[in-house]
């Protein structure tokens, strides 16, 4: 039978494959974003995911585990969502606000998995580890709030040029 503990490590290995893939990830999407406070954003949430890999490392270190990955098949198919809107549409605001939804896509998915291995190291009085992971659970929710903020311009921008396209197919 799998412990909680077993079950713990297995989430930050999850996290640890995640969070690494979002670092490859992250650059594409600022550089598809036309939107300068959104590619700004991808940008500095790059900057923050790869303190989320050292808190996981750290983590690690905190239950005398190594740092290793297991591979996350929820957040390859997140990410190659986003990838797959980025490779078939041009870059536009359209295309931003597909990106957004892609964005928190991936968020609610860290917030969701951050939260459950927090809990587990609480219930494990692993109180170092549950405070390094409470931080990261932080960071995530307000990026996923800074976000739903953009989405309010970016959809209006978004709105915008379909109306233009609109009013070009109607005179074609
Ligand atoms: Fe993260």
């Amino acid at each position: 039978m799998t412990t909680l503990r077993e079950l713990l490590i297995e989430e930050l290995q999850d996290l640890f494959h995640a969070e690494k893939q979002l670092i490859k990830a992250l650059p594409k999407m600022a550089k598809a974003a036309t939107n300068e406070e959104l590619k700004a954003g991808f940008t500095e949430h790059l900057a923050q995911t790869e303190g989320h890999v050292t808190r996981l490392e750290k983590a690690f270190a905190a239950l005398g585990e190594p740092a290793k990955a297991k591979t996350c098949p929820a957040m390859k198919g997140l990410i190659e969502e986003g990838n797959e809107a980025i490779s078939e549409n041009e870059c536009s605001p359209v295309l931003d606000a597909q990106l957004i939804g892609s964005a928190q896509r991936v968020e609610h998915y860290e917030i969701a998995a951050y939260g459950t291995a927090r809990s587990f190291a609480e219930s494990l009085g692993e109180t170092e580890v549950a405070a390094l992971l409470q931080e990261t659970l932080d960071e995530e929710g307000e990026t996923n709030k800074k976000l739903t903020a953009l989405s309010e311009t970016v959809n209006a921008e978004a709105l915008a040029v379909s109306a233009v396209e609109l009013d070009d197919d109607e005179k074609e």
